[in-house]
C-alpha cells in the first residue's frame, strides 16, 4: 500500500518544508495535480513546480495531468522530473499513442478516469498501463467529498488486474480519509492521492499514520 500526499491541498507558500515534513512522515511518492483551466475550471501550477518539488525529494512524483492536449507537455513534465505521467482518458482519442510515448520518455504510464467515464472502457488499455487511476471525485479540486461509486469501479479493474497477473498500481484519488481509504483498500486499490486529509487540520506526521494504520486495516479485509 503506498500512499501519495497531494500538494494541491499544501501551503504553497511553504511547499518545500510541506514535501520534506511529508517525505519524514514516511509518504511514498508525491502526487502533483496538473490543472490547466480548460479541461477542469481550475487553474493550479505547470512544469516550474514539479521540477521545484524535485529538488526537494527523491520520491517518485506522480504528475496528474489534468489538461487537455496532453500530447504537447509529455516532454517538459518528464524533463521536469515526473516519474509517472497520468493522462485522462477523456482528454485524449489517442491512448496507446501517448501512454506508449510516457513509457518511451522512460516514465511509468498512467491512465485516470473522470467518475462519469465508466471504468470498463479502459479495458483494453490495461495491458499499456502502469498505473490505473479510479477518481474518487470530479477532478478539479481538493477537499471534495468521496463518491462511493468509486468503490466497485476499483473491484471491477482489481479484477481484470489479477486475471492478467498485472503489478499495475491501482490507485484512487480525491476524497480519500481513514475511512474512506479503507474502503477502498478492501476493494482493491494499491496507490492512495491524499490531499486535505494530509495537509488539512492536525500534523502531517500523525495524519499520515492515522491514514496508514486504516488503509493497511482496509487491505487487510480484502484478503480475508
Ligand atoms: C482532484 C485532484 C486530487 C486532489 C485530492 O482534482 O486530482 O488529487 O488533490 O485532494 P483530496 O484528497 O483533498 O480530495
Ligand atoms: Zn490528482
Amino acid at each position: 500500500m503506498r500512499l501519495a500526499p497531494s500538494l494541491l491541498s499544501a501551503d504553497f507558500g511553504a511547499l518545500g518544508e510541506a514535501v520534506t515534513a511529508a517525505e519524514q512522515a514516511g509518504a511514498d511518492a508525491f502526487h502533483l495535480d496538473v490543472m490547466d483551466g480548460h479541461f477542469v475550471p481550475n487553474i493550479s501550477f505547470g512544469p516550474a513546480v514539479v521540477r521545484a518539488v524535485r529538488t526537494r525529494t527523491r520520491r517518485p512524483l506522480d504528475v496528474h495531468l489534468m489538461i487537455s492536449e496532453p500530447a504537447r507537455y509529455l516532454d517538459e513534465f518528464r524533463e521536469a522530473g515526473a516519474d509517472t505521467l497520468v493522462v485522462h482518458f477523456e482528454a485524449t482519442t489517442e491512448h496507446r499513442r501517448l501512454l506508449s510515448r510516457i513509457r518511451e520518455l522512460g516514465a511509468e504510464a498512467g491512465l485516470a478516469l473522470r467518475p462519469d467515464t465508466p471504468v470498463e472502457r479502459a479495458e483494453s488499455l490495461l495491458g499499456e498501463l502502469d498505473q490505473l487511476m479510479v477518481m474518487g471525485v470530479r477532478p478539479g479540486f481538493s477537499g471534495q467529498a468521496f463518491l462511493p461509486e468509486a468503490l466497485p469501479k476499483l473491484q471491477w479493474v482489481r479484477t481484470r488486474l489479477d486475471e492478467m497477473g498485472s503489478a499495475a498500481d491501482l490507485s484512487i484519488d480525491g476524497g480519500v480519509n481513514a475511512a474512506t481509504g479503507a474502503q477502498a483498500a478492501a476493494a482493491g486499490a494499491t496507490f492512495f492521492v491524499c490531499g486535505n486529509s494530509v495537509f488539512g487540520r492536525g500534523s502531517v506526521g500523525e495524519n499520515l499514520g492515522a491514514l496508514r494504520r486504516a488503509i493497511d486495516a482496509g487491505a487487510a479485509d480484502a484478503v480475508r
